[in-house]
């Protein structure tokens, strides 16, 4: 096959970059060794920031007056911190006006993938031994086995490495310069059967360790809880992760957590990482191929989304110009917007997450952040600005 951009992965941010380079008049192919049940049902998370929301909304993803993220999404104006047994909330709208939409990853994936679908474009889900050649020259290709174990090429202009955060393309990049931060806990993640227990998502720092409360539908929930990165979650009963989760959230100010049967339960990875430069010859990274956050403040798929923007711009305007030159610039613009949330991850995770070896002042410190940050007007903005998301133009 010839096509002009070969995207290695079919995740959200493949599955973007290849319905955002489409509106472009740009032809591209898609490949994943998974296939599309096993995406679709990979649960992830959940909050979506404004200006994902508008990139979903404003570039053709839904024909008009069929939005679902709109219709069955939820709009949050805020988030409750709570600490010390209590809930603040932090409300976005009276901060910067603007709001969160929670509407998880899977559905996000299940839109793209309709559109692209629906658009007529090549996706080619459940394939094996993906491999990428010749960067150096000025045909790259990709090749792989079908189903059939059928040997296959696509030969491109350009090259998308949006394969994940276990990216291979990511190895692909000429003299790579790697940062990474690892933590001491992980996330315990369970979806639960249960009413929701608040109006918005609930983070929480108790002497116990993190916990968040988050959503799903009217009946079933999300939640998580800090744990040990080695935890088994099969060896966790409904009766202990409740108690544990109750033993956190626990307070004099009438929060009742609502309880149900565990669905789901699974130990998340926990890191910080970047990699540069994100683009290297006529290959591009995006998302968690170049780097990943940890869970807290959900930004993994808002990053990956923001990246793939920036991506298709500089892939229009070098496969109009003819210059691959014009991709230079790509690398720089991503960064600025990754560092800022690799800082705020990492700024949510320190603030509400006990750490290895945690003493008595370290306590104290961070209740003491917690209190200035929900008194002072200052102090929450920044929270409600970068939550929300910054602006991507
Ligand atoms: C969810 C996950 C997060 O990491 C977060 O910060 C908020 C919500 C979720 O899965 O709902």
């Amino acid at each position: 096959t010839r096509t002009q951009v070969a995207v290695v992965g079919g995740g959200p941010a493949g599955l973007v970059v290849s319905h955002l380079l489409h509106t472009a008049g740009i032809e591209s192919v898609v490949l994943d060794t998974r296939d599309v049940e096993e995406i679709a049902t990979t649960h992830r998370a959940g909050i979506l920031e404004q200006d994902s929301v508008r990139l979903l909304t404003e570039t053709g993803v839904y024909a008009a007056g069929a939005e679902r993220v709109l219709t069955d999404g939820d709009r949050h104006e805020g988030v409750f911190l709570r600490f010390g047994g209590e809930s603040h909330r932090v409300d976005f709208e009276a901060l910067v006006g603007a709001s969160v939409w929670l509407y998880p990853q899977t559905e996000v994936f299940v839109d793209l993938h309709a559109a692209r679908t629906r658009d007529g474009g090549d996706l080619r889900y459940g394939v094996s031994d993906t491999a990428v050649h010749d960067l150096g020259g000025r045909r790259p290709r990709v090749t792989y086995r079908d189903t059939g174990g059928a040997e296959h090429e696509v030969v491109a202009d350009l090259v998308v490495g949006a394969d994940g955060s276990r990216s291979a393309s990511r190895d692909l990049v000429a003299a790579p310069e790697r940062w990474s931060r690892t933590y001491p806990f992980a996330w315990f993640g369970i979806l639960c059967e249960a009413p929701k227990s608040a109006p918005e998502l609930v983070y929480t720092r108790s002497e116990r360790g993190f916990a968040l409360i988050s959503q799903r539908t009217e009946s079933v929930q999300r939640m998580y809880f800090q744990c040990d990165p080695d935890e088994d979650p099969d060896a966790w009963s409904d009766d202990r992760i409740w108690s544990e989760l109750q033993a956190r959230v626990a307070g004099s100010d009438g929060f009742a957590l609502q309880e149900g049967p565990v669905l789901e339960r699974t130990v998340l990875p926990f890191r910080s990482f970047v990699q540069a430069p994100m683009r290297s010859g006529p290959l591009l990274l995006a998302g968690d191929a170049a780097h990943t956050v940890p869970p807290t403040g959900a930004k993994g798929l808002n990053l990956a989304l923001a990246d793939a923007r920036l991506l298709a711009e500089h892939v229009e305007l070098a496969l109009t110009k003819g210059d691959l030159d014009v991709l230079d610039g790509y690398t720089a613009r991503a960064l600025e917007r990754v560092w800022r949330v690799q800082h705020f991850s990492y700024w949510m995770t320190a603030m509400l997450h006990l750490g290895a070896d945690s003493t008595d002042f370290d306590e104290r410190r961070q209740r003491a952040e917690l209190a200035g940050l929900v008194s002072s007007e200052a102090g929450s903005t920044y929270l409600a600005e970068a939550y929300t998301g910054w602006p991507t133009r």
